[in-house]
């Protein structure tokens, strides 16, 4: 893993000597943050050695390259997810690139399902904890102690000095944003009414498919992390809504205006 990363970091180093300090993942809908970039740069994973290739609707898949003021961002646009069939160490593999890129703070957004019951569609969500109830951990195996330590700490696992300052920035951007705890799962089915009921029980207040196992591995770098999600359905048991992909990208694009908003200023102003 660890000659594999810097084979691919040395690939992409070849092309450009640009340090991002910043690196951000890009979820479902949320792609058009780039455009809030200058980009340098754009290069596609089918090209890029060793990363897989994103197969979901909706998500591009390219690594940018670009600033924001004077801060260097790289961006994921679209993420790899389990239930494309990919290992969570394939998964999780280009934050591990970006971390050898130059990186030291990780920004990742995702939509999910809300099932706290004070949440809305649409609203932002700052992720301050999550539960990991997907089947696979990406550190399982033998620890590489050049990424990190074999015992990860878990404490803090989205920057509490970062979720200040969203929040700051949110009210004087006039942004409603709530926070809470994310649930991983696997899917790539939603949730059952009764899912949705356990992981409301199990104490988290949003659900989702992704982002958990990223931040495993960011923390296991020792990178600091900050999360949001967008709540694109609402997991009510008295509430038989039919939920679909379409409908997940939709919800996602009409707050994609606030959290590029929300995303550009934290990185400019923190
Ligand atoms: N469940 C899981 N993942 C999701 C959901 C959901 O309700 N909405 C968007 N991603």
């Amino acid at each position: 893993m660890w000659e594999q990363v810097q084979e691919t970091v040395s690939y992409i180093k070849a092309i450009t000597n640009f340090t991002p300090e910043y690196g951000v993942i890009l979820g479902s809908g949320l792609g058009s943050f780039t455009d809030d970039m200058d980009i340098e740069f754009t290069i596609p994973y089918n090209e890029i050695p060793n990363f897989p290739v994103s197969t979901v609707l909706g998500h591009k898949g390219a690594l940018v390259f670009g600033t924001m003021g004077n801060k260097k961002i790289v961006a994921m646009q679209g993420r790899f997810h389990f239930y494309e069939g990919y290992s969570m160490k394939e998964v999780t593999f280009p934050v591990r690139v970006m971390k050898y890129l130059g990186i030291s703070k990780l920004v990742v957004s995702n939509a999910s399902g809300g099932v706290n019951p004070d949440y809305n569609m649409g609203e932002i969500i700052i992720i301050k904890d999550h539960i990991n109830f997907t089947p696979e951990h990406p550190l399982n195996g033998p620890n590489d102690e050049r990424f990190g330590p074999r015992f990860v700490n878990m404490s803090e696992p989205y920057s509490r000095k970062m979720i200040v300052k969203a929040k700051e920035l949110a009210k004087e951007l006039n942004i409603v944003v709530k926070d809470g705890i994310y649930f991983g799962l696997q899917g790539p089915s939603f949730e059952t009414l009764a899912e949705y009921k356990m992981v409301k029980i199990l104490g988290a207040d949003c659900v989702g498919m992704s982002t958990v196992s990223e931040v495993i591995v960011a923390r296991h770098m020792d990178l600091e992390t900050f999360g949001i999600s967008v709540i694109t359905d609402i997991g009510d048991e008295d509430n038989i809504d039919d939920i679909s992909h379409d409908e997940v990208l939709e919800a996602a694009k009409k707050a994609e205006p606030n959290v590029r908003r929300l995303i550009k200023e934290l990185i400019l102003k923190y």
